[in-house]
């Protein structure tokens, strides 16, 4: 064990989403290296990159094209603003990036992360009322359990409790509804038989409000943050037909669902409609480095371009906006899709993913399976009758993560929900031996608490 590295990242670094003083007597996972879907820790013992290193992975670590893409470019530029000046790599990403969302969405605006692409979204969406002599629209919709990243404006908008609750006395006021969660729902219906019901509260909201109401966010048919719940297309292309009939805008937080996880470059493809703002991060890049953008649409980008004097800028930028070593990592990362035609690719294996997980419904502590594209979740429950759920203190998601590392999973539970969230690259047999390994760790009853 390299005694020196545990110290040092014990006395030193403060982690992410971490109780540290779970690492009091525990080392943490010190990762030496990465290949393909597979992350190797300073002992060599390998790990699947069962949640894509939070999300962001998709042809596997360190891809060889991605990596050329970026060593050339860290050779010929690597930095530059974006506010006057412009470069190769972002200007071409920008074409791509118009060229795979749909019409009418054409303009890109950078940053640095999905937190940040979400906020562009909210900013030029109130602004843009204020253009069209519309100010009182200066209120945001969101959903319970949504979640849109850690900046204050985003957890504003945020509907998780746990992340957003110390946070509460300084959040602006917004109008927060119900989450269109299936197994949980709001409205006490079964799925399949329901008429959407949970989509009643928004309009009344809007047949009441709209005229107050800059924009309703929230993430196409995954809240992911929130506990991995899903909600039918149908949901989100009524929603859509909403904000259209009510005249706000629908900004669709695709930071964790786009670039193919759910089987679709775009989740907002399965509902057969497209946005007003469109946040991309995470997956833009391939994983390999920090980006986030903001699509909009002629219409909004018009509303902003006027004569200096008149004050229509747009007064939002960050100092890496469309870094070009980030630019050239999603240039590259685009370039395997095509090459690998990962989207066909995935096609076989999502189909045998969502099959290998049905045997945990058996289990009598898992409450509910579901499933989209890469991303699979196990709500594991007390009772599954009465779907009492195990309480924070009971720390079943810690066991889980615990057993997981033992058997070489990256498996970071939220709460009760065990998830797997697999890069566009698993292979059949990956996927067998994920799901066989993870049902060794849900299935043992000592490692649910409570039992
Ligand atoms: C849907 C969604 N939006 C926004 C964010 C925030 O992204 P970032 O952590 O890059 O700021 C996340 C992060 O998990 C996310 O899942």
């Amino acid at each position: 064990m390299n005694l020196s590295l545990q110290k040092k990242d014990k006395k030193y670094l403060w982690h992410p989403y971490t109780q540290m003083k779970d690492y009091q007597t525990r080392d943490l996972l010190i990762i030496d290296h990465a290949q393909g879907n597979y992350l190797y820790d300073e002992h060599g013992k390998r790990y699947f990159d069962t949640i894509s290193s939070w999300w962001c992975i998709l042809h596997g670590h360190n891809h060889p094209t991605m990596q050329e893409f970026v060593s050339r470019q860290l050779h010929r530029l690597d930095q530059v603003l974006l506010a006057g000046t412009s470069h190769e790599p972002a200007i071409l990403l920008a074409e791509k990036l118009v060229k795979l969302t749909s019409a009418p969405l054409s303009k890109i605006f950078f940053s640095d992360n999905g937190s940040t692409a979400c906020e562009v979204a909210l900013k030029m969406s109130l602004q843009y009322w204020r253009h069209r002599e519309l100010p009182a629209k200066n209120r945001f919709i969101s959903l319970e359990r949504g979640y849109h990243g850690d900046t204050i404006g985003t957890m504003s908008l945020g509907g998780v409790p746990e992340f957003h609750q110390e946070f509460k006395s300084i959040l602006f006021p917004s109008f927060s509804l119900p989450s269109p969660h299936c197994y949980r729902c709001p409205m006490n219906r079964e799925p399949g038989s329901c008429e959407l019901e949970c989509l009643n509260p928004l309009e009344t909201l809007l047949a009441e409000k709209s005229e107050q109401v800059a924009a309703f966010i929230l993430e196409p048919l995954l809240q992911a943050a929130g506990g991995m719940r899903m909600y039918p297309p149908a949901y989100l292309n009524r929603a859509a037909k909403l904000t259209k009939k009510y005249n706000i805008h629908l900004i669709l937080d695709e930071v964790a669902t786009g670039f193919g996880r759910t089987g679709r470059m775009f989740a907002y493809e399965h509902a057969g409609i497209v946005p007003d703002f469109l946040c991309l991060s995470k997956g833009l890049t391939g994983g390999m480095l920090a980006m986030g953008a903001t699509v909009t649409s002629d219409k909004i980008y018009n509303a902003f371009y006027a004569d200096y004097g008149e004050n229509k800028t747009f007064y939002h930028g960050h100092t890496f906006t469309g870094n070009p070593l980030a630019s050239a990592a999603a240039l590259g990362s685009l370039q395997v899709f095509a090459e690998e035609k990962s989207l066909d690719y995935i096609q076989s294996i999502i189909p045998h993913l969502h099959q290998g997980m049905e045997r945990f419904r058996a289990l009598e502590w898992v409450g509910d399976v579901r499933c989209l594209g890469m991303i699979c979740a196990l709500e594991l429950v007390k009772d599954k009758t009465s779907k009492e759920e195990f309480s924070f203190s009971e720390r079943v998601g810690w066991k889980i993560y615990l057993k997981g590392l033992e058997k070489g999973l990256i498996l970071r539970p939220m709460g009760n929900t065990v998830y797997l969230w697999l890069p566009l690259s698993t292979s059949r047999d990956e996927v067998d031996e994920i799901v066989e390994l993870t049902y060794q760790v849900v299935a043992d009853p000592k490692n649910i608490v409570g039992l």
